[in-house]
Protein backbone atom coordinates (compact mmCIF):
# COMPACT_ATOMS: atom_id res chain seq x y z
CA UNK A 1 0.00 0.00 0.00
CA UNK A 2 1.28 3.27 -1.31
CA UNK A 3 1.81 6.02 2.15
CA UNK A 4 -0.45 8.98 2.05
CA UNK A 5 0.71 12.19 0.56
CA UNK A 6 -1.48 14.28 2.45
CA UNK A 7 -0.20 14.50 6.22
CA UNK A 8 -2.90 12.35 7.77
CA UNK A 9 -3.41 14.67 11.28
CA UNK A 10 -3.26 11.35 13.49
CA UNK A 11 -7.05 12.18 14.64
CA UNK A 12 -8.72 11.47 11.63
CA UNK A 13 -9.11 7.99 11.81
CA UNK A 14 -7.91 5.96 8.58
CA UNK A 15 -11.44 5.23 6.80
CA UNK A 16 -11.13 2.81 3.40
CA UNK A 17 -12.70 6.26 1.51
CA UNK A 18 -9.70 7.84 2.79
CA UNK A 19 -7.28 5.59 1.20
CA UNK A 20 -8.87 5.51 -1.93
CA UNK A 21 -9.03 9.31 -2.34
CA UNK A 22 -5.38 9.16 -1.86
CA UNK A 23 -4.31 6.11 -4.23
CA UNK A 24 -3.26 7.14 -7.63
CA UNK A 25 -5.89 6.91 -9.90
CA UNK A 26 -5.28 3.71 -12.53
CA UNK A 27 -6.01 6.12 -15.66
CA UNK A 28 -3.40 4.55 -17.73
CA UNK A 29 -3.90 2.03 -20.10
CA UNK A 30 -1.62 -0.37 -18.15
CA UNK A 31 -3.32 0.30 -14.68
CA UNK A 32 -6.44 -0.13 -17.01
CA UNK A 33 -5.73 -3.62 -18.73
CA UNK A 34 -4.58 -4.64 -14.73
CA UNK A 35 -7.84 -3.51 -13.38
CA UNK A 36 -9.88 -5.47 -16.21
CA UNK A 37 -7.71 -8.79 -16.09
CA UNK A 38 -7.77 -8.67 -12.28
CA UNK A 39 -11.53 -7.83 -11.62
CA UNK A 40 -12.19 -10.96 -14.07
CA UNK A 41 -10.11 -12.83 -11.46
CA UNK A 42 -11.65 -11.72 -8.51
CA UNK A 43 -14.74 -12.39 -9.92
CA UNK A 44 -13.69 -15.86 -10.51
CA UNK A 45 -12.22 -16.88 -7.23
CA UNK A 46 -15.77 -15.07 -5.33
CA UNK A 47 -18.12 -17.22 -7.58
CA UNK A 48 -16.03 -20.21 -7.16
CA UNK A 49 -16.43 -19.35 -2.96
CA UNK A 50 -20.31 -18.69 -2.98
CA UNK A 51 -20.67 -22.06 -4.65
CA UNK A 52 -18.84 -23.45 -2.26
CA UNK A 53 -21.42 -22.04 0.54
CA UNK A 54 -24.14 -23.11 -1.75
CA UNK A 55 -22.79 -26.54 -1.36
CA UNK A 56 -22.18 -26.68 2.29
CA UNK A 57 -18.56 -26.83 1.89
CA UNK A 58 -16.81 -26.53 5.64
CA UNK A 59 -16.76 -22.76 6.30
CA UNK A 60 -13.06 -22.90 7.65
CA UNK A 61 -12.31 -24.08 4.09
CA UNK A 62 -14.01 -21.98 2.41
CA UNK A 63 -12.52 -18.83 4.03
CA UNK A 64 -9.24 -20.34 4.00
CA UNK A 65 -9.18 -20.73 0.13
CA UNK A 66 -10.70 -17.81 -0.57
CA UNK A 67 -8.40 -15.49 2.07
CA UNK A 68 -5.36 -17.52 0.23
CA UNK A 69 -6.36 -16.73 -3.26
CA UNK A 70 -7.13 -12.55 -2.29
CA UNK A 71 -3.87 -12.81 -0.47
CA UNK A 72 -2.16 -13.64 -3.85
CA UNK A 73 -4.38 -11.39 -5.93
CA UNK A 74 -3.53 -8.34 -4.09
CA UNK A 75 0.48 -9.21 -4.22
CA UNK A 76 0.23 -9.38 -8.01
CA UNK A 77 -1.73 -5.74 -8.38
CA UNK A 78 -1.31 -2.76 -8.75
CA UNK A 79 -2.07 -0.87 -5.41
CA UNK A 80 -4.18 1.53 -6.72
CA UNK A 81 -5.95 -1.23 -8.99
CA UNK A 82 -6.46 -3.56 -5.73
CA UNK A 83 -8.35 -0.57 -3.48
CA UNK A 84 -10.51 -0.49 -7.14
CA UNK A 85 -11.31 -4.08 -6.78
CA UNK A 86 -11.72 -4.43 -2.84
CA UNK A 87 -15.23 -2.26 -3.10
CA UNK A 88 -16.64 -4.61 -6.13
CA UNK A 89 -15.49 -7.55 -3.26
CA UNK A 90 -17.90 -6.78 -0.77
CA UNK A 91 -21.00 -5.73 -3.06
CA UNK A 92 -20.51 -9.57 -4.44
CA UNK A 93 -22.89 -12.00 -3.21
CA UNK A 94 -20.62 -14.09 -1.53
CA UNK A 95 -20.19 -11.53 1.42
CA UNK A 96 -23.91 -12.01 2.58
CA UNK A 97 -22.05 -14.95 4.19
CA UNK A 98 -18.75 -13.83 5.44
CA UNK A 99 -21.18 -11.32 7.22
CA UNK A 100 -22.30 -13.85 9.53
CA UNK A 101 -19.09 -14.10 11.36
CA UNK A 102 -19.55 -12.12 13.73
CA UNK A 103 -16.04 -10.63 13.85
CA UNK A 104 -15.99 -10.04 10.11
CA UNK A 105 -19.26 -7.88 10.29
CA UNK A 106 -18.40 -5.77 13.10
CA UNK A 107 -15.16 -4.79 11.03
CA UNK A 108 -17.28 -4.01 8.42
CA UNK A 109 -20.71 -2.60 10.14
CA UNK A 110 -18.29 -0.41 12.32
CA UNK A 111 -20.82 0.12 14.58
CA UNK A 112 -18.28 3.02 16.41
CA UNK A 113 -17.73 4.52 13.30
CA UNK A 114 -14.06 3.83 12.65
CA UNK A 115 -12.19 0.69 12.22
CA UNK A 116 -10.06 -0.85 14.55
CA UNK A 117 -12.33 -0.49 17.91
CA UNK A 118 -11.63 -1.95 20.92
CA UNK A 119 -14.84 -3.89 20.85
CA UNK A 120 -13.85 -5.48 17.36
CA UNK A 121 -10.79 -6.42 19.57
CA UNK A 122 -12.36 -8.04 22.24
CA UNK A 123 -13.86 -10.30 19.88
CA UNK A 124 -10.55 -11.34 18.29
CA UNK A 125 -9.51 -11.87 22.29
CA UNK A 126 -12.50 -13.87 22.97
CA UNK A 127 -13.64 -11.36 25.44
CA UNK A 128 -16.31 -13.03 27.68
CA UNK A 129 -18.47 -9.67 26.92
CA UNK A 130 -18.74 -10.49 23.00
CA UNK A 131 -20.24 -13.92 24.18
CA UNK A 132 -23.81 -13.11 23.65
CA UNK A 133 -22.91 -11.76 20.43
CA UNK A 134 -21.79 -14.60 19.16
CA UNK A 135 -23.70 -17.45 20.55
CA UNK A 136 -26.54 -15.36 18.70
CA UNK A 137 -24.82 -15.69 15.60
CA UNK A 138 -26.08 -18.85 12.72
CA UNK A 139 -24.01 -21.93 12.76
CA UNK A 140 -22.53 -20.79 9.63
CA UNK A 141 -21.67 -17.47 11.27
CA UNK A 142 -19.96 -19.74 14.26
CA UNK A 143 -18.04 -21.77 11.84
CA UNK A 144 -16.25 -19.25 10.19
CA UNK A 145 -15.63 -17.11 13.42
CA UNK A 146 -13.81 -20.11 14.45
CA UNK A 147 -11.87 -20.14 11.55
CA UNK A 148 -11.47 -16.14 11.83
CA UNK A 149 -10.52 -15.80 15.25
CA UNK A 150 -8.01 -18.26 14.39
CA UNK A 151 -6.51 -16.50 12.00
CA UNK A 152 -2.66 -15.45 12.23
CA UNK A 153 -3.62 -11.70 12.77
CA UNK A 154 -5.91 -12.83 15.45
CA UNK A 155 -3.30 -15.13 17.20
CA UNK A 156 -0.79 -12.46 16.49
CA UNK A 157 -3.22 -9.88 18.36
CA UNK A 158 -3.53 -12.11 21.36
CA UNK A 159 0.25 -12.30 21.41
CA UNK A 160 0.56 -8.71 21.82
CA UNK A 161 -1.67 -8.43 24.12
CA UNK A 162 0.32 -10.94 26.12
CA UNK A 163 3.23 -9.28 25.44
CA UNK A 164 2.55 -6.20 26.89
CA UNK A 165 1.10 -7.38 30.06
CA UNK A 166 5.15 -9.29 30.45
CA UNK A 167 6.53 -5.86 29.72
CA UNK A 168 4.35 -3.99 32.31
CA UNK A 169 4.81 -6.23 34.72
CA UNK A 170 8.94 -6.53 34.05
CA UNK A 171 9.50 -2.70 34.18
CA UNK A 172 7.16 -2.75 37.52
CA UNK A 173 9.50 -5.20 39.09
CA UNK A 174 12.05 -2.75 38.60
CA UNK A 175 10.67 -0.07 40.66
CA UNK A 176 7.71 -1.81 42.69
CA UNK A 177 5.67 0.60 43.89
CA UNK A 178 6.54 3.62 41.85
CA UNK A 179 6.44 2.80 38.33
CA UNK A 180 4.23 4.83 35.97
CA UNK A 181 2.83 3.28 32.30
CA UNK A 182 1.21 5.54 29.62
CA UNK A 183 -0.86 3.21 26.94
CA UNK A 184 -1.82 5.59 24.09
CA UNK A 185 -4.96 3.99 22.19
CA UNK A 186 -5.22 1.58 25.22
CA UNK A 187 -8.88 0.67 23.49
CA UNK A 188 -10.17 -1.81 26.76
CA UNK A 189 -6.83 -2.00 28.48
CA UNK A 190 -7.10 -5.95 28.31
CA UNK A 191 -3.92 -6.34 28.74
CA UNK A 192 -4.12 -4.96 32.44
CA UNK A 193 -6.52 -7.81 32.55
CA UNK A 194 -3.81 -10.40 33.54
CA UNK A 195 -1.32 -7.77 34.83
CA UNK A 196 -0.20 -9.35 38.55
CA UNK A 197 1.97 -5.81 38.90
CA UNK A 198 -1.93 -4.16 38.53
CA UNK A 199 -2.86 -6.69 40.92
CA UNK A 200 -0.37 -6.52 43.54
CA UNK A 201 -0.15 -2.67 43.67
CA UNK A 202 3.46 -2.49 41.76
CA UNK A 203 2.36 0.38 39.43
CA UNK A 204 1.77 3.85 40.98
CA UNK A 205 -0.27 5.14 38.11
CA UNK A 206 -0.65 3.78 34.59
CA UNK A 207 -2.64 6.06 32.57
CA UNK A 208 -4.97 4.25 29.47
CA UNK A 209 -5.41 7.15 26.70
CA UNK A 210 -8.02 6.84 23.89
CA UNK A 211 -10.11 8.70 21.42
CA UNK A 212 -13.39 6.79 22.03
CA UNK A 213 -15.34 8.22 25.02
CA UNK A 214 -17.12 5.27 25.15
CA UNK A 215 -14.02 2.99 25.70
CA UNK A 216 -12.31 5.51 27.84
CA UNK A 217 -15.94 5.24 30.19
CA UNK A 218 -15.06 1.31 30.01
CA UNK A 219 -11.82 1.61 31.61
CA UNK A 220 -12.83 4.01 34.12
CA UNK A 221 -15.83 1.66 34.84
CA UNK A 222 -13.49 -1.61 34.74
CA UNK A 223 -10.70 -0.36 36.49
CA UNK A 224 -11.98 2.03 39.32
CA UNK A 225 -9.90 2.02 42.77
CA UNK A 226 -6.69 1.14 41.06
CA UNK A 227 -3.81 2.36 39.50
CA UNK A 228 -5.35 2.88 35.92
CA UNK A 229 -6.08 6.60 35.09
CA UNK A 230 -8.32 6.22 31.87
CA UNK A 231 -8.22 9.54 29.72
CA UNK A 232 -10.20 11.02 26.94
CA UNK A 233 -7.59 12.31 24.47
CA UNK A 234 -5.69 11.47 20.84
CA UNK A 235 -3.04 11.80 19.00
CA UNK A 236 -3.59 15.19 17.97
CA UNK A 237 -3.78 16.31 22.07
CA UNK A 238 -0.70 14.95 22.76
CA UNK A 239 1.19 16.29 19.88
CA UNK A 240 -0.56 19.82 20.67
CA UNK A 241 0.98 19.34 24.66
CA UNK A 242 -3.12 19.95 25.32
CA UNK A 243 -2.47 17.79 28.03
CA UNK A 244 0.40 17.39 31.09
CA UNK A 245 0.54 13.53 31.68
CA UNK A 246 3.53 13.83 33.31
CA UNK A 247 6.31 11.18 32.76
CA UNK A 248 6.71 7.47 32.12
CA UNK A 249 8.77 4.58 32.82
CA UNK A 250 7.24 2.35 30.05
CA UNK A 251 5.08 4.23 26.89
CA UNK A 252 3.57 2.01 24.76
CA UNK A 253 0.92 2.25 21.56
CA UNK A 254 -0.80 -0.84 20.08
CA UNK A 255 -2.85 -0.81 17.34
CA UNK A 256 -2.50 2.64 16.32
CA UNK A 257 0.71 3.11 14.22
CA UNK A 258 -1.36 0.93 11.81
CA UNK A 259 -3.41 4.25 11.08
CA UNK A 260 -0.53 6.83 11.26
CA UNK A 261 0.69 8.19 8.37
CA UNK A 262 5.00 8.28 8.67
CA UNK A 263 5.36 11.67 9.31
CA UNK A 264 2.79 11.48 12.14
CA UNK A 265 4.49 8.24 13.55
CA UNK A 266 7.83 9.95 14.11
CA UNK A 267 6.35 13.11 15.68
CA UNK A 268 4.15 10.81 17.77
CA UNK A 269 7.63 8.60 18.75
CA UNK A 270 9.66 11.78 19.61
CA UNK A 271 6.57 13.29 21.66
CA UNK A 272 6.79 10.24 23.75
CA UNK A 273 10.19 9.71 23.96
CA UNK A 274 10.05 13.60 25.46
CA UNK A 275 7.42 11.90 28.07
CA UNK A 276 9.89 9.36 29.33
CA UNK A 277 11.73 9.28 32.31
CA UNK A 278 15.46 8.82 32.40
CA UNK A 279 16.06 5.41 31.30
CA UNK A 280 12.31 4.53 30.68
CA UNK A 281 11.48 2.42 27.45
CA UNK A 282 8.76 3.28 24.67
CA UNK A 283 7.39 0.09 22.39
CA UNK A 284 5.44 0.57 19.09
CA UNK A 285 3.82 -2.52 17.39
CA UNK A 286 2.19 -2.34 13.93
CA UNK A 287 1.36 -4.83 11.94
CA UNK A 288 3.63 -6.03 9.00
CA UNK A 289 3.59 -6.46 5.59
CA UNK A 290 2.61 -9.39 3.26
CA UNK A 291 1.30 -11.32 6.21
CA UNK A 292 -1.42 -13.10 3.80
CA UNK A 293 -4.46 -12.14 5.27
CA UNK A 294 -4.67 -8.12 3.96
CA UNK A 295 -6.58 -9.28 1.23
CA UNK A 296 -9.23 -10.68 3.51
CA UNK A 297 -9.11 -7.75 5.96
CA UNK A 298 -9.67 -4.97 3.06
CA UNK A 299 -12.29 -6.54 1.26
CA UNK A 300 -14.59 -8.24 3.15
CA UNK A 301 -14.08 -6.64 6.78
CA UNK A 302 -13.66 -3.44 5.17
CA UNK A 303 -10.66 -2.79 7.49
CA UNK A 304 -7.51 -0.70 6.03
CA UNK A 305 -4.43 -0.26 7.75
CA UNK A 306 -0.64 0.77 6.92
CA UNK A 307 1.17 -2.30 7.23
CA UNK A 308 4.81 -1.80 7.56
CA UNK A 309 7.73 -3.86 7.16
CA UNK A 310 11.31 -3.98 9.59
CA UNK A 311 12.61 -0.84 7.32
CA UNK A 312 9.63 0.92 7.30
CA UNK A 313 9.70 0.81 11.56
CA UNK A 314 13.47 1.58 11.28
CA UNK A 315 12.79 4.66 9.00
CA UNK A 316 10.48 6.20 11.71
CA UNK A 317 13.10 5.46 13.95
CA UNK A 318 16.18 7.03 12.16
CA UNK A 319 13.86 10.10 11.25
CA UNK A 320 13.92 10.98 14.95
CA UNK A 321 16.24 14.12 15.85
CA UNK A 322 19.50 13.46 18.18
CA UNK A 323 19.74 9.48 17.73
CA UNK A 324 22.58 9.22 20.66
CA UNK A 325 19.49 9.60 23.24
CA UNK A 326 18.47 6.06 22.82
CA UNK A 327 19.18 2.48 22.07
CA UNK A 328 16.08 0.95 19.60
CA UNK A 329 16.11 -2.47 18.09
CA UNK A 330 13.06 -3.91 15.91
CA UNK A 331 11.57 -7.25 16.32
CA UNK A 332 8.89 -9.51 15.01
CA UNK A 333 6.16 -11.53 17.19
CA UNK A 334 6.12 -15.45 16.88
CA UNK A 335 4.55 -15.45 13.88
CA UNK A 336 5.79 -12.12 12.13
CA UNK A 337 2.48 -10.95 11.53
CA UNK A 338 3.33 -7.53 13.92
CA UNK A 339 6.32 -5.93 14.18
CA UNK A 340 7.80 -4.05 16.87
CA UNK A 341 10.22 -1.25 17.98
CA UNK A 342 11.09 -0.81 20.98
CA UNK A 343 13.46 2.68 22.21
CA UNK A 344 15.41 2.30 25.81
CA UNK A 345 16.69 5.78 26.52
C1 LIG B 1 -7.13 -1.58 17.33
S1 LIG B 1 -7.62 -0.72 18.79
C2 LIG B 1 -6.32 -1.16 19.88
C3 LIG B 1 -6.72 -1.12 21.32
C4 LIG B 1 -5.66 -1.68 22.27
N1 LIG B 1 -4.44 -0.93 22.21
C5 LIG B 1 -5.42 -3.13 21.99
O1 LIG B 1 -4.35 -3.46 21.49
O2 LIG B 1 -6.31 -3.93 22.29
C6 LIG B 1 -7.23 0.91 18.32
C7 LIG B 1 -7.59 1.97 19.34
O3 LIG B 1 -6.96 3.17 18.92
C8 LIG B 1 -7.79 4.25 19.24
N2 LIG B 1 -7.36 5.36 18.38
C9 LIG B 1 -7.40 5.42 17.03
N3 LIG B 1 -6.91 6.59 16.59
C10 LIG B 1 -6.54 7.29 17.68
C11 LIG B 1 -5.97 8.57 17.89
N4 LIG B 1 -5.68 9.35 16.86
N5 LIG B 1 -5.72 8.96 19.15
C12 LIG B 1 -6.00 8.14 20.21
N6 LIG B 1 -6.56 6.92 20.08
C13 LIG B 1 -6.82 6.50 18.84
C14 LIG B 1 -9.18 3.73 18.96
O4 LIG B 1 -10.16 4.47 19.65
C15 LIG B 1 -9.07 2.29 19.45
O5 LIG B 1 -9.45 2.16 20.79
Amino acid sequence: MNQFQTALDGFSLITPDLIAANSESPDSGYLQQQFIEGRAELAILLALSEQQFQNRLPAADIVHGLTARLSVLRQKLPSSVWQRLAPIAREHAVAAYLLEDPLTRWSFEKPRGYSGDAQLLDFIYEHPSMRPAIEQSSVLGRDLYAYTKQASSSVAVRERRDLLTTKVDAIASERPGDSEILTIAAGHLREADRSRALQDGAISRWVALDQDPLSVGLVARDFAGSAVEAVNGSVRTLLSRAQQLGRFDFIYAAGLYDYLAHNVAVKLTERCLQMLKPGGQFLFANFARDISVEGYMETFMNWELLWRSESEMWSIIRDLPNQDRFEAKVEFGENRNVVYAILQT
